[in-house]
């Protein structure tokens, strides 16, 4: 039966579509479209050449893997190559694909270990006699490029093997794994980009191009032939394989390979786990898919292999995809769809948000119909128009943003997005500063941003006062129940009775609702205030600190800076919100309205439980994380008494650097001398929050 020809014109089209964004995104690192739909694409060319053998050719995209190294490098051959995965979307094919690796073995049950697919560039790297002598990238699974130089400044790569005693080294191991970065290090990096290209704007010169994602910032990086650049780019490594081991026995178990690298100080993928069922490997992929959104790094699925390695030359390889292993993908977080107009929303603090009105798209079990464009900044980062085509992302709970616009779908009738000089809701005046990134609506009584207060004000981790969401809140706003925040105390409640949809039950419930949050703690109302940089940690150090409100309206930008991470922004707003007449007036009304303001226990709020409660402490030296100042308030707050001088009383000693006398009287004294690290374990310990990085394992 001939092929309809329909089929071949359809086959000849995906392949130049795969061909041209293969070259976008493995040649040029700059990919157009999302990685969903070039999956989708290849899914539909190997679905039809399946169906039609006929139609194959050595020269389709689905008979290679990968891309031309980059001219520049020099080529190396891998001695093993370095294979691809298969994967699975859901659980009934990875059941499939279990049982039949299992039929395969004549198992009637088998070990595999799961591990995250870290989504950054697959390498090998060489050991020789416990020496790193060479790196190179996948390529095409058979060669790649030398690029030694450039993971030689990676700086989580040993440069050399210490094998801890016993343990004996191959003389030549290959550890293969993923080099990636981090979404806050992408994120910074991109900043910086933007920086510097304000500074090559003004010195006439072309802007340099931002990286799409962290996938494309790492492969950019470790692909730079002036590897200086590659060594000032956040780049990680985590190993997920061995490749070539000569001169020992090597380990029989997949599990016990990455034990091994990991014993060397080689980074190995994080967590990864040994399984003895399908069952327990579909629930570890439903565990990492939760926790996706809130790793460090972006995972695009969850890798699967069987244990044994011993199996692994008995299973064999389909094309370029070990039987031994497959991936499962989680579901797309990106697609392409187009931006129909743009809304500016007010919040509470006055500022408008672009919102972009989005042709509907389904992302990952939601239709997106509207996704944040951020500020004006970011609508000439991205040079965005409407009509434009672009991908748009969603990750966990996530508000979903436009990452890229897709220029090659451009047809000349986008229309530019223009921010308006006046507010959309009220009219006032819409003023960006300058400097700031955003627009700001002038009018302090602006409905939009009283309605956004409310609601911020009732919401859950704030004042927590259910029954009044986004609805209610812009219902008595539009009936003038509610015309500044104390007003919900205020609240005429015969208008509402009479209200459609408020039967005796729900006005009951709602003030019910209402008295109850009089009696939040103080953290909760300061938070509930929206003063600016006031967020629940920023509340909950200021309550403590200082227990009522009429301190806290009192407090000296020198007081509020001594606290625990308030620099002078942060300080400045507290000052500027209680200064203002309109705002000191709005919190004497809650006050007579009967909100609680303080934390009524006094000076035992500080005592604590923790390691610190009652010590007597010194401070010297300089500090990495935070000012002297900062140190000692966490570490009265965590109970210690800080004291200027040594003594005999002194229970320790916090020594940073270039300490000065007080550490060599401690040390005559006795006095136990603590580094950095251990002040901030023991204030961790105390229940104190102290901003750390989150790293991999
Ligand atoms: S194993 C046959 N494990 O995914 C074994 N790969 O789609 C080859 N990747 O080229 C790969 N995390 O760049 C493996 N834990 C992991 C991985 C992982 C990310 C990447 C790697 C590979 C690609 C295959």
């Amino acid at each position: 039966m001939p092929v309809p020809p329909e089929i071949v014109a359809r086959v000849e089209e995906l392949r130049k579509l795969i061909h041209r964004y293969n070259y976008e995104y493995y040649v040029l690192d700059q990919p157009s479209v999302s990685d969903a739909e070039y999956d989708a694409l290849m899914q539909e060319l190997r679905q039809l050449e399946a169906q039609y053998p006929e139609l194959i050719t050595p020269d389709s995209p689905t008979q290679r893997v990968g891309a031309p190294p980059a001219t520049g490098f020099q080529p190396v051959r891998h001695a093993l190559p370095m294979l691809s995965l298969s994967n699975v979307f859901t659980e009934a094919e990875l059941r499939n694909w279990a049982e039949r690796v299992m039929r395969l073995l004549k198992a009637s049950n088998l070990d595999f270990v799961t591990e995250p697919k870290v989504d950054g560039l697959a390498v090998s790297i060489i050991y020789e006699n416990g020496v790193y002598t060479r790196g190179a990238t996948r390529g095409d699974g058979f060669e790649g490029e030398d690029v030694t130089a450039n993971i030689r400044t990676i700086k989580s790569v040993p440069l050399r093997l210490y094998p801890p005693p016993g343990v004996m080294l191959p003389r030549v191991l290959e550890v293969r794994g993923e080099v990636y970065m981090n979404v806050a290090d992408f994120e910074r990096l991109n900043e910086e980009i933007a920086k510097q290209n304000e500074q090559r704007a003004a010195a006439g010169q072309r802007p340099l191009p931002l990286f799409a994602n962290p996938r494309n910032a790492a492969a950019g990086s470790l692909r730079q032939l002036d590897s200086r650049i590659t060594a000032s780019r956040p780049l990680r490594f985590a190993a997920w394989d061995i490749g070539v081991w000569e001169g020992t026995e090597p380990p029989r178990y997949h599990h016990e390979a990455l034990d091994f690298l990991r014993q060397l100080g080689i980074p190995v993928v994080p967590d990864y786990t040994v399984h003895h069922s399908v069952d327990e490997v579909w629930q570890a992929c439903m565990r990492w898919q939760e926790r996706r959104a809130s790793l460090p790094f972006e995972a695009d699925g969850v890798v699967i292999k069987v244990d044994d390695r011993t199996v692994y030359d008995q299973l064999g390889v389909v094309g370029r995809e070990p039987r031994w292993a497959t991936a499962y993908k989680f579901p797309a977080i990106e697609k392409t769809t187009v931006i129909r107009g743009v809304e500016w929303s007010v919040g509470r603090t006055g500022k408008l948000t672009p919102v972009a009105l989005l042709e509907p798209v389904e992302i990952g079990g939601a239709v997106i119909e509207r996704a944040t464009l951020h500020n004006e900044d970011e609508i000439a980062r991205l040079g965005v128009m409407i009509g434009d085509a672009v991908v748009v992302q969603r990750r966990g709970d996530v508000i979903p943003k436009i990452t890229a616009v897709i220029l090659a779908r451009r047809d000349g009738d986008e229309q530019p997005i223009t921010p308006p000089e006046h507010c959309p809701v009220c009219g006032a005046q819409a003023v960006r500063l300058e400097g700031e990134a955003d627009r700001y609506c002038v009018n302090p009584n602006c409905p939009a941003r009283l309605k956004a207060s409310i609601q911020h004000f009732a919401s859950r981790n704030a004042m927590d006062i259910e029954g009044l969401g986004e609805k209610v809140a812009e219902l008595f706003v539009d009936l003038g129940l509610i015309q500044s925040l104390p007003d919900i105390y205020y609240l005429d409640w015969n208008r509402i009775r009479q209200l459609e949809g408020f039967g005796a039950k729900r006005v009951e419930n709602l003030q019910r609702a209402i008295e109850r949050s009089k009696e939040r703690p103080l953290a909760r109302f300061l938070y509930a205030l929206g003063i600016r940089h006031v967020g629940e940690r920023n509340a909950r150090i200021l309550a403590e600190q200082f227990v009522s409100i009429d301190r806290i309206e009192r407090a000296t930008l020198e007081e509020l800076l001594t606290l625990p991470g308030f620099g002078p922004t942060v300080a400045q707003a507290i000052v500027t919100f209680f200064q203002e007449p309109r705002n000191r007036e709005m919190i004497e009304r809650f006050r007579a309205a009967g909100v609680r303001m303080s934390e009524e226990r006094g000076e035992e709020t500080r005592t604590r439980q923790g390691p610190l409660v009652g010590k007597t402490v010194v401070l010297t030296g300089r500090l990495q994380s935070m000012t002297r100042s900062q140190a000692e308030e966490a570490l009265r707050l965590a109970g210690a008494t800080v004291t200027s001088s040594v003594s005999r009383n002194t229970d320790y000693v916090f020594a940073g650097e270039d300490p000065g006398s007080k550490y060599q009287r401690a040390q005559q004294l006795g006095v136990p001398i603590l580094d950095e690290e251990a002040l901030l374990q023991l204030l961790r310990e105390s229940g104190i929050d102290i901003p750390q990085e989150t790293a991999i394992s």
